[in-house]
């Protein structure tokens, strides 16, 4: 192996919002463009089903559009292995593996199971339960060291090492790498417009607390002018938004946008009120956010195009799983 490896991967459950794109998608491509690693992206459709079961056709769209999504953020699938989850087989075959090496009570742990699992624990399927030990799979079966990630993803990641050290410490061998969550940038955790102490989802039922990729420019602009601020200008310095999370949220999401440090966008705009900051940030992120939804769409007018990409990244994918599979089968015995 030439390079180190990095993974990532998105769920296919339908849209992308900014959260993702600035803490997702803008830093694969980044981490692509770096050269310092073979990277690899996922849509996760696998993971997808987890949490309800999607209709056939809207999954298969869901993976469709998530693909162009990536290819129009600048994921380029000659540069990158861009794959969907299922047309590797190997990731789940692992995944039953992790299965018996991670605990029941490790699982039971996770916030995220918590939130989404909520009231209804007894009511949620076995593989939202699992869910983490499939993560674990999908970045190990690349033996992948570098995983970009938002910072909800945290505690996954450390149960990914977790696995990857029982599974060494179990069968006394040093085969799985314990891997490096990369969780930076300004914009680790893109906040709800309407309650900045919520994480931005595109699970959300409710429209106006997210932006979606393929929002239009009024859509956009309309949706910050409404987000929830508060009454005092910007401060001169990011000590400054310490006790407000609303006010934080708009200017990390500039700083992410522009590329530049937070105390960098309020050298240039302190002293001035949310409704004026508000119109400079909507013309950013039209102009950021336009270009990529109008190559979505472009792209999903082709959609044997974007199978074809993702059975071309499959194939390149199975070079690599296929014997990281095999060579764990038979450290196991199998
Ligand atoms: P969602 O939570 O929107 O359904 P996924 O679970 O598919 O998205 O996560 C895909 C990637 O996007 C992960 O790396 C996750 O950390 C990142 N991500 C999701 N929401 C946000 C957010 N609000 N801010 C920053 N990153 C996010
Ligand atoms: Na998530």
């Amino acid at each position: 192996q030439f390079k180190p490896r990095a993974f990532s991967g998105i769920q296919p459950s339908g849209g992308l919002t900014l959260g993702n794109y600035l803490g997702a998608l803008k830093r694969f491509a980044q981490t692509q463009n770096a050269g310092t690693h073979e990277t690899i992206f996922c849509m996760v459709d696998l993971h997808a089903i987890t949490a309800r079961l999607l209709s056939p056709d809207e999954l298969r769209n869901n993976t469709r559009e998530l693909c162009a999504g990536f290819i129009a953020s600048g994921v380029d699938p000659e540069k990158s292995i861009l794959i969907n989850q299922s047309q590797v087989p190997e990731h789940a075959q692992l995944a039953w593996i992790f299965n018996c090496v991670a605990r029941m009570g490790w699982m039971g742990r996770m916030t995220q199971w918590k939130d989404k699992s909520g009231k209804d624990a007894e009511g949620a399927s076995l593989g939202l339960f699992a869910y983490p030990a499939l993560m674990a799979a999908d970045i190990l079966i690349y033996h992948a060291t570098h995983v970009p990630v938002g910072d909800d993803q945290k505690q996954h990641l450390e149960l990914t090492r977790d696995i990857a050290a029982k599974f060494n410490h179990d069968y006394g061998v040093d085969f799985f790498p314990i891997t490096e969550p990369v969780i930076e940038g300004a914009a680790t955790r893109v906040m709800n417009l309407q309650d900045g102490t919520k994480k931005m989802s595109k699970s959300d039922p409710v429209d106006k607390t997210r932006i979606n990729m393929t929002d239009d420019a009024d859509a956009i602009a309309k949706k910050i002018r409404k987000a929830k601020t508060d009454p005092d200008p910007l401060p001169d310095a990011v000590d400054g938004l310490a006790e407000r999370p609303d006010a934080r949220n708009l200017v990390n999401i500039y700083a992410a946008l522009a590329d530049l440090d937070p105390q960098a966008v309020l050298d240039e705009h302190a002293g001035a009120m949310f409704g004026h900051f508000k119109v400079a940030l909507a013309d950013l992120a039209v102009a950021k956010l336009s270009p990529i939804s109008s190559e979505m769409s472009r792209l999903m007018d082709d959609p044997a195009e974007i199978d074809r990409i993702l059975g071309r990244g499959a194939e390149r994918a199975r070079e690599i799983t296929v014997p990281i599979l095999e060579q764990t089968y038979d450290i196991v015995g199998m």
